[in-house]
């Protein structure tokens, strides 16, 4: 089984920029890239950071644009998006019963499970009781399964202090909640802009930079520094005993 993961596209309203860099250009040629290489892929699912600042006509652009990509696109929201917003356009999106934009995907590899970590007004990743409670159930209910984790915060520190200081609040209560389950074949998250890779309380996981900006490699510094590094999708593939992720910096200048 082939899907392809996306994350922090940041799209912003047309015909702005945003660190000098056109997110809606860099997200369509990032689609295009994937349909003329990957249209076989089962579906696509990008893990947050859809608006950058939450505005409507971003998440209209980014319909129309999934719409037309011929593969099924599943959305996480992240810190930078507005979940009201969000649902004027995706209004057909599931939501669990408090609202929050969290629900499960059955795949030909198992369950895909998207998690919401959106709290208005922190940059913070924020998983409260309500949110706790549907993916205790929602763990407990697919425990026969293979089971993959979506989110947009990763659910514990990377040793990299600019990300880390708005991660996930809450690790510990988040790490009970996954670890019963030996059945969580890995974890793909965003936030962080970058390509990272490991291993969690012994489930494998991985994230990786975004469509447009990228935040650079220094361990040392409070403050994001973005840096000069291009874009890029993973391309994940599943069988019973493996999971795969390839990250292709696909071009930016289509050569024909
Ligand atoms: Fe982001």
């Amino acid at each position: 089984m082939k899907f392809i993961h996306i994350t922090d596209i940041h799209l912003v309203s047309p015909n702005v920029l945003l660190h000098g860099l056109d997110p809606a250009r860099r997200f369509a040629r990032c689609l295009d890239d994937i349909k003329r290489n990957h249209s076989d892929a089962e579906c696509c699912v990008i893990t947050g950071d859809l608006a950058d600042k939450g505005e409507e006509s971003a998440y209209q652009f980014l319909f129309d644009q999934i719409t037309n990509l011929g593969i099924q696109c599943h959305l996480i929201l992240g810190n930078h998006d507005h979940r009201g917003n969000f649902l004027k356009t995706f209004a057909k999106m599931d939501v669990d019963e408090h609202g929050f934009i969290q629900y499960t995907i059955r795949t030909s590899a198992g369950v895909f499970v998207i998690i919401d970590t959106l709290e208005s007004g922190t940059s913070s990743g924020i998983y409260c009781e309500h949110r706790s409670e549907w993916l205790r159930d929602t763990l407990k209910q697919n425990s026969d399964e293979s089971v993959f984790l979506f989110m947009h915060h990763p659910p514990f520190d990377l040793g990299f202090s600019c990300i880390d200081q708005i991660g996930l609040t809450d690790q510990r209560n988040f790490a009970e909640i996954v670890r019963p389950y030996a059945n969580i074949r890995h974890l793909f998250f965003g936030h962080a802009h970058r390509p990272i890779s490991g291993n969690w309380q012994g489930i494998s996981f991985s994230s990786l930079r975004g469509t447009n900006h990228q935040v650079a490699l220094d361990f040392k510094s409070e403050e994001i520094n973005y840096a000069d590094e291009p874009p890029e999708y993973s391309i994940v593939l599943v069988s019973d005993d493996q999971v795969i992720v390839h990250t292709h910096m696909f071009p930016l200048e289509i050569n024909e």
